[in-house]
């Protein structure tokens, strides 16, 4: 089984989770899991993967544009290729943030 870990991180939070994912799926009899971070994924790495791990920050509530871009480029014309695919997500702890009302 060929895993990829791919991840958005500006400050290391969420590239350090996709390290001991990684690490922990290479402790896995038959797995070969390689990590990269989203902005170097090409379509080919996607296409090639049983299993897709997406780590992304929480940005605004939702996941980081450039997670979303990758999804959106992988489903525009491989949406057939992707069925049977394994998929799963991870991000940081996130921070509450508060309104300042004054
Ligand atoms: C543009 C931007 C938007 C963010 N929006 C949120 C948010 O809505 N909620 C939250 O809890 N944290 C938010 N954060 C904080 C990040 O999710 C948090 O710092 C995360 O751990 C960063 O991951 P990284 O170290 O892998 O870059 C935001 C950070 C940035 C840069």
């Amino acid at each position: 089984m060929h895993v990829l870990v791919t991840y958005h991180s500006r400050t290391e939070s969420t590239e350090k989770l996709a390290g001991a994912i990684a690490a922990g799926a290479r402790r896995v009899d038959g797995i070969d899991c390689v990590t990269k971070p989203v902005a170097e994924v090409v379509i080919e790495d996607v296409l090639a993967a049983d299993w897709l791990i997406a780590g992304s920050p929480s940005y605004h509530g939702t996941m980081a544009s450039e997670m979303k871009c990758l999804f959106d480029r992988v489903i525009t014309g491989n949406r057939e290729k992707t069925v049977g695919k394994v998929g799963a997500a991870f991000s940081p702890p996130v921070l509450r943030l508060r309104a300042q009302s004054r």
